[in-house]
């Protein structure tokens, strides 16, 4: 028998679609302060946002007599034609699905309005009072799937969705690294981002080993535009994971084709089954980009792909090649092969010269060796380092050392 879902039923599916955990509703309030042009963010996260989230930005606000609408649903202030997106949101149901899914209470107030509202929403209930209130927009989430047991039921352990929020917010700030943002988790301050360079959110997301090894990309060729940074061979890593793309302000997943042109332009820069890292900022005309093509905006079609793999591939080509880079070591997968004896040495050397501060050239046997420092000093380091751990007994330190950890280290330590 066909019959029509009940209102709730169909109510229940709708948000399902865009919230099934707390990381989808830090996009979806994350994404709107960007949109609203926030350069500065707070979020408090209480239990991995599952009993609360508040996140407070400073960007345009909404108008106390819009603020009831902004939850409706498709209403937006944003879209004006499918053809040519340039807000992070644009189906206008973001808020809708949130008020479908917990209790939202927003408070807004313009720059230019006198006094601020706020309007709070659980399912059908809304209930609006006006108050003064700081310019910018700050929005309290709780009751998280209070009346979606199953859905609640079916969330991570708390580590892990905490861990889902911090990866998705490091990569929006490494996107938009001039953004200062403070992150408390349960009372207590994980993150204060001060805002700054691609290098300066590398440094303080990956560490400043990375953000040494990274270069600028400034690219542009007619209306394209490429910015961010790409790693130098001598880092990489054996997974994907810290190649970041996004497009026109949208982080979003990688089609593989278009990895594959990244990974041509280094060819044999870097060994087998190892993957650059960077952060890429492409830009393009916004009617050449198809946005709205899955639920979760994460993937998009170029209107104009050839063209535009082709501008990718030249822009990492021509970055590569202005600076003086060596290829990374061999692959050195069939370890056992080529693994020297135990008391193997390198021939006798003699210095040459020191080429622009990160390469020792030298000679030994007529044959030319180029040595790059910073992975050299490592590499001695290194093997100070595992001698003595495997030979000294642990100390106990008279007075604590302060070592410090970038944010993807500490969430690696905390978990
Ligand atoms: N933090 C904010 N600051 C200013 N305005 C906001 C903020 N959050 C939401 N809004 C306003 O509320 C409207 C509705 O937001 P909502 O997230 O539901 O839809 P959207 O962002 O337009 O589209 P999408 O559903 O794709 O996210 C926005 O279009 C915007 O005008
Ligand atoms: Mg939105």
């Amino acid at each position: 028998m066909i019959r029509k879902l009940s209102q709730e039923l169909v109510r229940e599916i709708a948000a399902g679609e865009v919230i099934s955990a707390p990381v989808d509703l830090i996009k979806e309030l994350f994404e709107n302060a960007l949109d609203a042009g926030a350069s500065q963010l707070e979020i408090k996260l209480f239990e991995a946002g599952i009993e609360k989230i508040i996140i407070i930005d400073n960007g345009s606000g909404i108008k106390k007599e819009e603020l009831a609408l902004s939850l409706e649903k498709h209403s937006t202030s944003k879209l004006e034609s499918l053809d040519a997106i340039n807000s992070l949101g644009f189906r206008g149901e973001g808020l809708y699905a949130i008020a479908n899914s917990a209790r939202i209470a927003i408070t807004s107030r313009p720059q230019k309005q006198l006094g601020g509202a706020t309007v709070v929403a659980e399912n059908d209930e809304i209930s609006f009072r006006e108050h003064p209130a700081k310019a910018g927009t700050s929005i309290e989430i709780t009751r998280l799937f209070a009346n979606l047991p199953a859905r609640r039921a079916g969330l991570e352990p708390k580590q892990e969705e905490l861990r889902k929020i911090t990866s998705l917010l490091s990569k929006y700030i490494l996107h938009y690294p001039h953004i200062k943002l403070k992150l408390i988790v349960d009372d207590k301050e994980r993150w204060n981002y001060a805002g700054g360079s691609f290098s300066e959110a590398v440094k303080f997301f990956w560490g400043a080993v990375s953000a040494n090894r990274l270069l600028d990309l400034d690219f542009a060729d007619n209306d394209y535009k490429l910015l961010g940074l790409i790693s130098r061979p001598e880092l990489s890593r054996p997974r994907r994971d810290r190649l970041l793309l996004a497009v026109n302000g949208r982080p979003i997943v990688w089609e593989e084709r278009w990895l594959k042109v990244v990974f041509e332009s280094y060819k044999e820069l870097l060994p087998k089954n190892q993957y650059p890292v960077g952060i890429l900022n492409l830009e393009l005309p916004v009617e050449r980009v198809l946005v709205n093509t899955s639920p979760d905006k994460t993937r998009l079609r170029f209107l104009d792909e050839e063209k535009v793999l082709r501008f990718l591939k030249q822009a990492i080509s021509k970055t590569l090649s202005t600076h003086p880079l060596a290829p990374a070591l061999p692959d050195l997968t069939n370890f056992e092969a080529i693994s020297p004896a135990p008391n193997h040495s390198f021939p006798k050397l003699s210095y040459i010269a020191t080429y622009q501060e990160l390469y020792i050239l030298a000679q030994a046997d007529a044959k030319l060796w180029i040595i790059d420092q910073h992975a050299a000093h490592e590499r001695i380091l290194y093997e100070e380092l595992t001698k003595r751990y495997q030979n000294e007994e642990p100390i106990e330190l008279s007075h604590a050392e302060l070592i410090e950890l970038s944010a993807d280290d500490v969430e690696i330590y905390l978990a």
